[in-house]
Formats: C-alpha cells, sequence, structure tokens
C-alpha cells in the first residue's frame, strides 16, 4: 500500500475533479480515483458533464441551431443562402474534439495541481480513522489508505423496464448524442431538460420529434409563466410534439422501429418511431461502493444521505454532487466539492442552494434562480412583480431574437428580490446579474438604479427590475 493521502476523490465528474483540484490548492495529498473510459477504452476525467452531457449536448445544440438559422433566420437580414446542407459525421466530430479538448484540459491540470490520478472503481474496504480503498481496473486490485474520502460518483439514466436501452433502437443521452444521421421518426420518453435538448438538436436536423411524459404539468420545476411560454414555441412554432399525461404500456421493435401502446386523458393511444429515447430522469451511481458495509446510510432511491456540509454518517467521508439530494447540475457539484474541500482544510465555507441557477439550453433559452411565481404564492408571500418583453428591447431586435421575456419577483414589504425568470435570447449569461444580485440580497430597486449597457441584452433584466416597482421606462 502507497502512502497514505489526506483525501481520496471517488469520481472525476464535474463534482469530484473541482473537490480533487481544491484539496491540491489547500496543501493535502490527494488523489482522484474514477472508473470513465472513453468509447476507446481510454481512461479519462470528466464524468458524465464532459463526456456525454452539458459539453457534448451544448456542442450540438450549437451546431444545430447555426444550421436551423440558415435555413429559416437568415433570409430576414437579406443574406439569400442556396443549397446548405448538413454533414452530420462532421458535426459529430467537432463535438468530439471539443468533449477531447476539455477533458484533456482536466489531466493538465490534474497534472499542475499535482492530483494523483487513479483509473478503476473505487470502493471502501474499510472505514475507520484512516479509510482503506481498493481501486478495481480489470483483473488489477489496489489498496490505498486514506484520512479523508470524498464519494462524486455521479449518477445514470433512470432505466425504464419497458424500453431497455439496447444502443440500436432505444438509446439514453450516450446514443442520442451520437447518432450518425438525423433518425427520421425520434420518440422521446420524458419532456425533461435532456427530451428538451436533444430533441431540440434532432428536431433542428430534421427529425420529427414527440416528446411523452408521464406527467400533466410541462416543466414542473419552472415558473408557469415560463412554461406557458415555452410550450407554446416549442409545440407551435418549432415543430415538437409534446404529449404529456402519457405512460406507455407495451412495446414492440420490428424492421419498421418501435411502435407502443400508451394511455393519456383520451384513452389508448399509439405511436411508431425510428429510434427512441429515454430520458426520464437519473438515479445516483452508488451501487458497488460498499458504502452501506461501512455504515454510510443511503435512501431508499440510492442517494448518499448527507448533513448540510455534505458529510455523510461517518465523519470523515463527504459525497457531492449528483450522489446526494439536491438539484443534479454541474456547477451545483462543483461549487459543493469546493465547499468540502475547504472545510477538510479546516475552512468554515457555506454553499447558498436558494441561488443555485438552473438554465435550458433550448432557443429560446430558459433560465431561473430563486423561488417561481407559484411557490411564493403556495407560501403566502406577498410579492410584485415585473415582466419585460425581449420585443421591446433593441439588442433583441437587432438580434433577430424577440420571443420571450425577463421576469422580477420581489417581497412586497422589503422589495428583496426572491425570483428571477426568464425565457430569451442568450438568457444562460443574462442569469449571472441575477444570480449576483440575490446573493447579495439586492432589492428590485437596485437593479433598477444600475446603469446598464445600451443596447444589450441586461437592458430587460433593469426593464423587468423597473416594472417591479411599477415603473417601466420601455413599455
Ligand atoms: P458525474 O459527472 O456523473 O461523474 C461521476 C464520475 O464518477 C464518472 O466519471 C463515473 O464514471 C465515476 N464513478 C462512478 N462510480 C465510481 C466508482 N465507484 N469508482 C470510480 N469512479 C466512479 N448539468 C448542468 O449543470 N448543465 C448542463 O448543461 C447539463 N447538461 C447535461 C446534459 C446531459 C445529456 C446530461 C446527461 C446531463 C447534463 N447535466 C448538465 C447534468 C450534469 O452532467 C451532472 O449534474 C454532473 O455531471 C454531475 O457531476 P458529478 O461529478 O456529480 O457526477
Ligand atoms: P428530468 O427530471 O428533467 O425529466 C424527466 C422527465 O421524464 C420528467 O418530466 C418525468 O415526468 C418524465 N418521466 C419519468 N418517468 C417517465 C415514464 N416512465 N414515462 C414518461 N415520462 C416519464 O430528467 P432528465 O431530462 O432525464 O435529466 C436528468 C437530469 O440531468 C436533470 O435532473 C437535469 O438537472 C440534468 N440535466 C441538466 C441540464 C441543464 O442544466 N441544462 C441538461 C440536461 C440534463
Amino acid at each position: 500500500m502507497s502512502s497514505v493521502y489526506d483525501v481520496a476523490v471517488i469520481g472525476a465528474g464535474p463534482g469530484g475533479y473541482v473537490a480533487a483540484i481544491r484539496c491540491a490548492q489547500l496543501g493535502l495529498k490527494t488523489v482522484c480515483i474514477d472508473a470513465w473510459t472513453n468509447p476507446a477504452g481510454k481512461p479519462v476525467p470528466g464524468g458524465t458533464c464532459l463526456n456525454v452531457g452539458c459539453i457534448p449536448s451544448k456542442a450540438l445544440l450549437e451546431s444545430s441551431e447555426q444550421y436551423a438559422h440558415l435555413n429559416d433566420g437568415i433570409g430576414e437580414h437579406g443574406i439569400v443562402v442556396k443549397g446548405a446542407s448538413l454533414d452530420v459525421g462532421r458535426m459529430l466530430a467537432r463535438k468530439d474534439k471539443i468533449v477531447d479538448k476539455s477533458t484533456a484540459g482536466i489531466t493538465f491540470l490534474f497534472r499542475k495541481n499535482k492530483v494523483e490520478s487513479k483509473s478503476g472503481f473505487g470502493r471502501f474496504v474499510r472505514a475507520g480513522e484512516t479509510c482503506v480503498l481498493e481501486v478495481v481496473n480489470g483483473k488489477e486490485r489496489e489498496e490505498i489508505a486514506t484520512r479523508f474520502v470524498i464519494i462524486a460518483t455521479g449518477s445514470a439514466p433512470v432505466p425504464l423496464s419497458l424500453f431497455p436501452v439496447d444502443g440500436e433502437h432505444i438509446v439514453d443521452n450516450v446514443g442520442a448524442l451520437s447518432f450518425q444521421e438525423a433518425p427520421k421518426r425520434l420518440g422521446i420518453i420524458g419532456a425533461g431538460v435532456i427530451g428538451l435538448e436533444l430533441g431540440s438538436v434532432w428536431r433542428r436536423l430534421g427529425s420529427e420529434v414527440t416528446l411523452f411524459d408521464s406527467r400533466d404539468t410541462f416543466l414542473a420545476t419552472a415558473d408557469t409563466q415560463v412554461s406557458a411560454e415555452a410550450w407554446k414555441l416549442f409545440t407551435k412554432q418549432q415543430g415538437l410534439s409534446i404529449r404529456l399525461g402519457a405512460r406507455p404500456t407495451s412495446k414492440k421493435i420490428g424492421k419498421g422501429g418501435i411502435r407502443f401502446e400508451y394511455e393519456d386523458a383520451q384513452g389508448a393511444q399509439h405511436y411508431e418511431c425510428d429510434q427512441l429515447l429515454v430520458a426520464a430522469g437519473r438515479a445516483p451511481n452508488t451501487a458497488g461502493l460498499n458504502a452501506d458495509v461501512v455504515g454510510i446510510k443511503r435512501d431508499a432511491r440510492g442517494f448518499i444521505e448527507v448533513d448540510a456540509h455534505c458529510r455523510t454518517a461517518l465523519s470523515n467521508v463527504y459525497a457531492i454532487g449528483d450522489c446526494v439530494r439536491g438539484p443534479m447540475l454541474a456547477h451545483k457539484a462543483s461549487e459543493e466539492g469546493i465547499a468540502v474541500a475547504e472545510r477538510i482544510a479546516g475552512q468554515k465555507p457555506e454553499l447558498n442552494y436558494a441561488t443555485i441557477p438552473s438554465v435550458i439550453y433550448t432557443a429560446p433559452e430558459i433560465a431561473w434562480v430563486g423561488q417561481t411565481e407559484q411557490a411564493l404564492k403556495t407560501a403566502g408571500t406577498a410579492f410584485r412583480k415585473g415582466v419585460f418583453w425581449f420585443m421591446a428591447n433593441g439588442r433583441a431586435q437587432a438580434l433577430g431574437e424577440t420571443k420571450g421575456f425577463v421576469k422580477v419577483l420581489a417581497d412586497e414589504q422589503t422589495d428583496r428580490i426572491l425570483g428571477v425568470h426568464m425565457i430569451g435570447p442568450r438568457v444562460s449569461e443574462l442569469l449571472g446579474e441575477a444570480v449576483v444580485a440575490m446573493e447579495f440580497a439586492a432589492a428590485a430597486e437596485d437593479l433598477a438604479r444600475i446603469c446598464h449597457a445600451h443596447p444589450t441584452l441586461s437592458e430587460a433584466l433593469h426593464e423587468a427590475a423597473l416594472a417591479a416597482l411599477g415603473r417601466p421606462l420601455h413599455q
């Protein structure tokens, strides 16, 4: 066994690799263990996010949006493009190159910060003041000893027994990021974030896309005014077909593709497609860690139970990211990783879960932070709201992207901002200002009194804050 590490991190996704770097920065002798290998069998860091999640999906969203713009939006600029054609192979190669560069970046950062990395599956042998882990890689097995452990093992798609992923007809996010051509008919189980993002990609590239969701409510976690606007744009203008309250009951796979029966409010229905994407949520990756054996508690769904500081039932074992409670988001995983590293080093960081931003990278984008209007009403909180539509924003006009709005919700008594909700062009980038404002406990009037550059999309946030005070200038 090698000498004792200060910290062993299990998992090198955005939770684990960031935690490992921060630990090393703080002078802790750190090792990061990860089991991921790329399609060529080479160990690569980055986890779901860099390999089959955030990064490749955004690469394809950008490529497909450019293609859609050439076919649809460029004419109004007076630019005539004839014969634009699609090379899906090149599009995928670009995406793969971005993934390779990003994962190579982590390898570089590990070396720079002196994080040792080990490829293989990590699990507990025993816990105590010094924990012993084993790293299994094929037939090789190595034991390591460490004072602290950070579990950052992430998540995997929830499997559906009716639709087992076969990589041919039925795929998950991994397969849907690598279709060699746009399927003629693409069915998607789950009209959530992955379904909408990847459905948008393939719809723009020519697929007929139909999403099925067992819930009756569309985008239930978003503000209802935003989800209603999104519903209108996606279904009426972009041609996504979304069927809510739809529960698949049986299926058949044949030469013509997949046919399945489902029930919805109208009764028994059926649907046929060439490929089916299963995107019905994700579940924590915590099996096989021997967590229960050493006394780490997991809940009924497999999430590792942690306190507000990500500490497990064992005082020197922490867990972060998708394998613990809270939103399954890369930036949430990373911030937990940083906070845990600093806590291990004796600092007292606090992570504000109330200001974790959410973004859906459709076109237009959807972004929010804080409480929704419906949550405030349910809680009986008195609030004022200001809404400003991009239609009245000069920069949005110049971009030719005038759909959507920004909404600011502020406490009626104190004017403190309680939530900001956006649907519109590049609102993922506008959201940062709202997050900073909320972190600093800003009032709507603070935003309203800050000078915003003209003409920028950020003026829509400025105007929404003015509207919350009852004095918008441009609408
Ligand atoms: P992961 O990224 O899942 O990494 C966990 C790592 O641990 C993996 O490498 C895994 O192989 C390894 N591992 C697991 N068990 C072991 C073990 N026992 N031993 C060794 N290694 C192990 N989030 C966003 O914020 N923005 C987005 O735009 C976004 N887009 C997404 C798009 C898609 C298609 C998907 C699927 C997800 C997306 N997400 C996005 C979610 C984001 O990817 C996750 O929230 C994030 O990756 C979680 O980070 P993590 O470090 O907790 O886990
Ligand atoms: P999700 O929770 O967003 O959506 C899953 C949908 O599937 C839900 O609407 C649910 O009602 C539906 N569903 C579940 N079981 C079903 C069934 N049997 N039949 C029909 N519908 C069913 O989960 P998704 O899209 O799989 O994404 C997983 C996670 O990844 C999310 O938590 C999200 O946070 C993260 N992610 C984040 C992104 C971002 O930040 N932009 C992008 C993609 C994923």
